[in-house]
C-alpha cells in the first residue's frame, strides 16, 4: 500500500483554517513542552504546513522540515522561507547523517506506513544524545474501534499508546525521557545514545 499521504495536498491551502488546523494546534503546545534551545536544529517529519515550525522558531530552533505531499511543502516553505523543507518521506529522510538536535513528528505517525524504518531513519539523522518527539491523538477507549474504522477502509493508519510508542522507541536504541498526556495529546519523547565521542 502507497503513503498515507493520499489526499493531504488538497488540505494544504484549508488545513489550518479548518478544525484540523485548530485541533492540531493543542499538538502544538505539546510539542513546546520540550527543551527546545536558541541554535537548536529540529527536523519536523511529516510537517504539514509548517505552522509548528514556525512556532519552533519563535522559541530559537533552526527548523527543517519534511513531507511527502508536494502541496504541502510548497505551504510550509511559504510560510518559512528560510527553513531547508523538502520533498520526501519519514522513512527515507532526505537529510545528511547527524544533521539535528531534535527529530519531532506530530499527528503523523499514525500515517507512516513502515515505523521501524522512519525511527531507524530518525536515529541516522540525529547527533548522538540527540531527541526524537512524537505526538499523537490520546484516544483511550475509543483507540481500538477508531483502529478498526480505518482498517475496514484500507488504511495502514494505526494509533498507539504511549506504551507502544516507548517499545518502538526503546527497539531502535532510543531510550525513553518522557511521557506526557493532557487531555487528547500523548507525547513520548526519547533519547539516542550519547557515544561521547565528541562527534
Ligand atoms: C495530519 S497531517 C499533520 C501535519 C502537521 N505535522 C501538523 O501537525 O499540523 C499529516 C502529515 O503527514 C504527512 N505524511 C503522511 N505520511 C507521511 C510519510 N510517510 N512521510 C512524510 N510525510 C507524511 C502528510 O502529507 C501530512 O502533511
Amino acid at each position: 500500500m502507497g503513503h498515507q499521504h493520499v489526499g493531504f495536498g488538497k488540505w494544504a491551502h484549508t488545513y489550518d483554517g479548518g478544525i484540523q488546523g485548530k485541533v492540531a494546534r493543542w499538538f502544538y503546545r505539546a510539542v513546546l513542552t520540550s527543551d527546545i534551545w536558541s541554535g537548536c536544529r529540529v527536523l519536523d517529519v511529516g510537517c504539514g504546513t509548517g505552522r509548528l515550525l514556525t512556532l519552533l522558531a519563535d522559541r530559537g530552533a533552526i527548523g527543517s522540515g519534511v513531507d511527502v505531499s508536494p502541496e504541502m511543502v510548497a505551504v510550509a516553505q511559504a510560510a518559512n522561507p528560510q527553513m531547508d523543507i523538502r520533498e520526501g518521506t519519514a522513512e527515507h529522510l532526505p537529510f545528511e547523517d547527524a544533521a539535528f538536535d531534535m527529530v519531532v513528528t506530530c499527528l503523523a505517525y499514525h500515517h507512516m506506513d513502515a515505523r521501524e524504518t522512519f525511527l531507524a531513519e530518525a536515529v541516522r539523522v540525529l547527533v548522538p544524545g540527540g531527541r526524537v518527539v512524537i505526538v499523537e491523538p490520546r484516544l483511550g477507549v475509543l483507540r481500538r474501534l477508531v483502529n478498526a474504522a480505518f482498517g475496514a477502509h484500507g488504511h495502514v493508519e494505526r494509533f498507539a499508546t504511549a506504551g507502544e510508542i516507548r517499545a518502538d522507541l526503546t527497539g531502535h536504541g532510543l531510550a525513553p525521557v518522557r511521557t506526557r498526556t493532557h487531555r487528547l495529546t500523548l507525547l513520548v519523547e526519547a533519547q539516542a545514545e550519547d557515544t561521547g565521542d565528541g562527534s
